[in-house]
């Protein structure tokens, strides 16, 4: 069981509609561990570095324009397969292929407009939470509930 960071992102329609406690509850409610926190207006450089992975994909302008079109929220949560376990709470990336019960699947239409963006690797967990925050603003606290949430 490897712990791990994720990077969380109420994307701005998540904002805009007023839906930033219900995104991140859901990952809260998992039982991963908030332990970073804050407001972002995203700019062209940093939506490249962000999404380097797509610069170069057809949807890469259209993404970008959404992206720092309106502010956005960054999360960090930690846990055991913490990568994961967001993604699966987040669903399909495709909210019409979204499950049921996830973030996507419940509150999302369209590829375009699917709320929240999560790490994909533990080592983009690493990269992207590193992007958003600095070291010091990553707070390592004690939870009082973590024996009731880990083994
Ligand atoms: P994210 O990075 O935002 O968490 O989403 P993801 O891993 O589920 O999906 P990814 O393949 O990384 O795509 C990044 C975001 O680009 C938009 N997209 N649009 N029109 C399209 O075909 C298309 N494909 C991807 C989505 O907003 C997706 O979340
Ligand atoms: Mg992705």
């Amino acid at each position: 069981m490897s712990v791990e960071r994720t990077l969380i992102l109420v994307k701005p329609d998540g904002v805009q509609r007023g839906l930033v406690g219900a995104v991140l509850g859901r990952i809260e409610q998992r039982g991963l561990k908030l332990v970073g926190l804050k407001m972002v207006q995203m700019d062209d450089a940093l939506a490249s570095r962000h999404y380097e992975a797509h610069v170069e994909k057809p949807f890469f302008e259209g993404l970008k324009a959404f992206m720092t079109s309106s502010p956005l929220v960054a999360a960090v949560f930690e846990g055991p397969n913490a990568v994961q376990a967001a993604r699966n709470v987040m669903g399909a990336t495709d909210p019409v292929e979204a499950a049921g019960g996830t973030i996507r699947g419940d509150l999302g239409l369209d590829i375009g407009r699917n709320l929240v963006h999560g790490s994909d690797s533990p080592e983009a967990g690493e990269r992207e939470t590193a992007i958003f925050f600095e070291p010091h603003e990553l707070i390592a606290w004690a939870r009082d509930s973590e024996r009731w949430i880990i083994e």
